[in-house]
């Protein structure tokens, strides 16, 4: 049985409450999830008619009162006039309004270690949300708030499996914990620059976070004399250093596949990201020789995300690079048509995020 991704499940039971009497007016339904390290709160699920009127947002919750108001009661919100609040100048709901929406509920997802995100229900007309309706979404509400905390706990599960194998392989070729938090939120970065342009929705932007740092944890199986050679690797140590690659996707498949711990879609792009993070545009790459396009999306970005931390921080046997030489680097190579050109320029035009990153995570901060 296909295991469906989150989206989809939410999708079908939005389509669900539609056919109930009068419930034809509720809209969307959308989930923002809450990161309590950076306090941001991230637009991560929109089920509607048509696009999504707050893609690819974050605030902090500390600028958000009145949500932050519903974290500490545990209460829920009801707007029967959003047009009323848009015209006092709140600009999501003014975003809202501008995509026809004109009544919202919203509800805290709340689990035993606090604040995980906000439940949005959004209506086409106003007043809505009676005290009748409100009694019927009630179950729905709970359901998909259970779903959400279920989708993180086993995301979390997950993440929490690949990064002890990780740490156990970082901990032995330098790699650090620091390494992976920043690589993963440049992918972020380089993910919501290409949105537009390729379509990615805010669900692929975070399980891509979620999962960019598991690139290499194939490396365990890595012997130490290759792994920790401080000179060149000879031909047949390469070879042998290429395998972590199909070691990283069997791991992966033992550790988490078909035990319907993650939905299809994304063990699919877990592997993906693993099996072609040292893929070339030019053909050139490993394990596969894949070129172009045929290199799935999330695997160009990764490999761009990571060759850029590799050059900027400091390693047993080198020097940290300053970004602007780094860039320079990955421009060239994107030149050769070696890496993807367009998540380099994705990156180069982060500046000021990249800057942020790596304020945050140092190298004694462990991601
Ligand atoms: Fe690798
Ligand atoms: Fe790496």
């Amino acid at each position: 049985m296909t295991h469906h991704g989150l989206a989809a499940r939410i999708a079908s039971l939005r389509s669900e409450i539609r056919t109930e009497p009068e419930m034809s007016a509720l809209d969307r339904l959308a989930v923002a999830l809450y990161d309590s390290r950076t306090d941001l709160l991230k637009t991560f699920i929109h089920a509607g008619n048509g696009p999504n009127p707050l893609d690819h947002a974050a605030a902090p919750l500390s600028s958000l009162p009145s949500l932050q108001a519903l974290a500490q009661t545990g209460g829920s919100r009801t707007v029967n006039d959003l047009e009323a609040i848009a015209r006092t100048g709140h600009d999501y709901a003014a975003r809202l309004v501008s995509f026809g929406y004109r009544s919202s509920h919203t509800i805290p997802i709340l689990g035993r270690s606090g604040l995980h995100g906000f439940l949005f229900f959004n209506a086409t007309t106003p007043e809505f949300f009676s005290p009748s309706v409100l009694r019927r979404l009630k179950p729905y509400a709970e359901l998909v708030a259970q779903m959400v905390l279920r989708e993180l706990d086993a995301l979390r599960a997950m993440r929490g499996m690949v990064r002890v194998l990780l740490q156990i392989a970082a901990v032995r070729d330098g790699e650090t914990g620091a390494h992976l938090a920043r690589m993963a939120r440049y992918s972020r970065l380089i993910g919501l620059k290409l949105a537009p342009r390729h379509g990615l929705s805010d669900e692929f932007i975070e399980y891509l976070f979620q999962f960019a740092p598991a690139h290499d944890v194939g490396k365990i199986a890595v012997p130490d004399h290759i792994l920790l050679k401080p000179g060149p690797l000879t031909h047949e140590e390469f070879v042998l250093m290429q395998h972590h690659v199909e070691r990283g996707i069997e791991i992966v498949d033992l550790a988490v596949g078909d035990h319907g711990f993650i939905s299809d879609v994304h063990l699919q792009m877990l592997r993906q990201i693993i099996a072609c993070h040292h893929e070339k545009l030019d053909g050139t790459g490993y394990p596969r020789g894949l070129s172009g396009t045929d290199i799935p999306l999330e695997a160009r970005i990764v490999a761009v995300a990571d060759v850029f931390d590799a050059l900027t921080s400091r390693r047993p046997y080198k020097d940290a690079w300053s970004n602007e030489a780094a860039l320079a680097t990955l421009a060239a190579e994107a030149e050769q048509n070696k890496l993807d050109p367009e998540c380099v320029a994705a990156l180069a035009a982060s500046m000021r995020e990249i800057l942020q990153i790596q304020a945050c995570f140092t190298e004694t901060v462990l991601g």
